[in-house]
C-alpha cells in the first residue's frame, strides 16, 4: 500500500523533536483557531489515516493539525512487545504528509521522562484494572500519564482516537471529564480490512499463516452484533457463541462477552440497551482486540 504513496516535500510537515520547540511554534498558531491532535506510536495505517484526515475537518481552513509519534514505554508490561514494537519513522512522515498532518511531535523517551520514569502519574481508577488492564497490569496507568503529558505540552482543542481501543478511548474520557482537562475527544469508528480485520500496526506481526484466522473476531462478533439486534438477548449465550466461533478459528479467548459501554460492566443475564460487544484474543505472540457497539 505504501509504494502507491505519491512523492511529497518532506518540509510540508513540521517536526519537532523537544518540548520547548513545539511550545515555541505553539505560540504563533491562531489562539482561537482548533488544533486537532492525533496521538499515535506510530507503524501507521488507513486508519490512522482516517484520524488526520477528521482532524483536518475539524480544523477548517484556519486552524491546524498536529499528530505525534511516540512509543510509550510506560504502557507496556514486561514481556511485551515493546522493543520490537515497528517504527517505520520515515514511511510514518510520508504518510502523514500525505494525510494533510501539518505538525508532528516526535520525542525522544529521555525528552518524555528525563528522569527515568515519572514519580507521579495518573491513576486510571477502576476502569483501568479490568478487561485490558486484568490482562495487562499498569498500562492504563501508562496511557492515561503519557496523554496527559502529551495534553499539557500540544495543548490542542480536540482530541481524536480510534474506536478499535474502545476502553482506552472511555477511560480518556474519563480522565478528561475528571481531571476538567479543557479538550473535546472525538472517537472515530475503526477502519477495517477487507475481510472485517480491524486495522492495527500489531496485525503486521501476523505471519502468512495466522493472517487470514484473524478475521474470525470480526465475524464472531458481527455474528453476535446480527443475533442481538434481532432478538437473541441471553448474555450467557452470546458469551458462548463468541468463545466457540473464535476458539474454533485457532484463537485464545481472553475476553468475548457483551457489555454495557457507559460502564464497562459484562451483562450476565439479558442484554439490555445499550451494549458493546468487546473481545480478545491472542494468535501466536499476537494480541488483538477488536468490538462493535450494538
Ligand atoms: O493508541 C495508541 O496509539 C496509544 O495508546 C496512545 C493513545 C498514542 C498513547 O500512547
Amino acid at each position: 500500500m505504501h509504494t502507491m504513496l505519491k512523492p511529497v516535500s518532506p518540509s510540508s510537515l513540521k517536526i519537532f523533536r523537544t518540548v520547548v520547540q513545539w511550545r515555541d511554534f505553539r505560540r504563533t498558531l491562531p489562539p482561537d483557531q482548533p488544533l486537532a491532535f492525533v496521538p499515535t506510536m506510530g507503524a501507521l495505517h488507513e486508519g490512522h489515516g482516517s484520524l488526520v484526515k477528521l482532524a483536518g475537518e475539524i480544523a477548517g481552513g484556519g486552524g491546524h493539525v498536529c499528530t505525534s509519534i511516540f512509543v510509550n514505554p510506560t504502557q507496556f508490561g514486561p514481556g511485551e512487545d515493546f522493543a520490537r514494537y515497528p517504527r517505520p519513522f520515515a514511511t510514518d512522515v510520508e504518510l502523514l504528509t500525505q494525510w494533510g498532518a501539518q505538525s508532528l511531535f516526535a520525542p525522544e523517551p529521555e525528552e518524555m521522562y528525563p528522569r527515568s520514569g515519572p514519580a507521579v502519574t495518573v491513576d486510571p481508577g477502576p476502569y483501568g484494572a479490568v478487561l485490558e488492564g486484568a490482562s495487562r497490569p499498569g498500562h492504563f496507568r501508562g496511557v492515561c500519564t503519557v496523554v496527559a503529558k502529551l495534553l499539557h505540552i500540544i495543548a490542542p482543542t480536540h482530541l481524536l482516537l480510534g474506536q478499535k481501543d474502545f476502553q482506552q478511548q472511555f477511560i480518556l474520557k474519563k480522565m478528561m471529564a475528571d481531571l476538567n482537562m479543557p479538550v473535546q475527544v472525538i472517537t472515530a469508528p475503526t477502519l477495517r480490512e477487507a475481510d472485517g480485520l480491524a486495522m492495527s500496526s500489531r496485525n503486521r506481526y501476523l505471519s502468512a499463516n495466522e493472517r487470514p484466522r484473524a478475521a474470525a473476531i470480526y465475524a464472531a462478533l458481527s455474528q453476535a452484533a446480527t443475533g442481538i439486534r434481532s432478538g437473541s438477548r441471553s448474555a450467557e449465550a452470546v458469551a458462548w457463541q463468541l468463545q466457540k466461533t473464535i476458539t474454533a478459528a485457532g484463537l485464545t479467548v481472553d475476553y468475548a462477552a457483551a457489555y454495557d459501554p457507559t460502564t464497562l460492566e459484562p451483562y450476565v443475564q439479558e442484554i439490555t440497551n445499550p451494549c458493546v460487544l468487546l473481545a480478545a484474543a491472542r494468535l501466536g505472540s499476537t494480541r488483538l482486540i477488536d468490538n462493535v457497539i450494538v
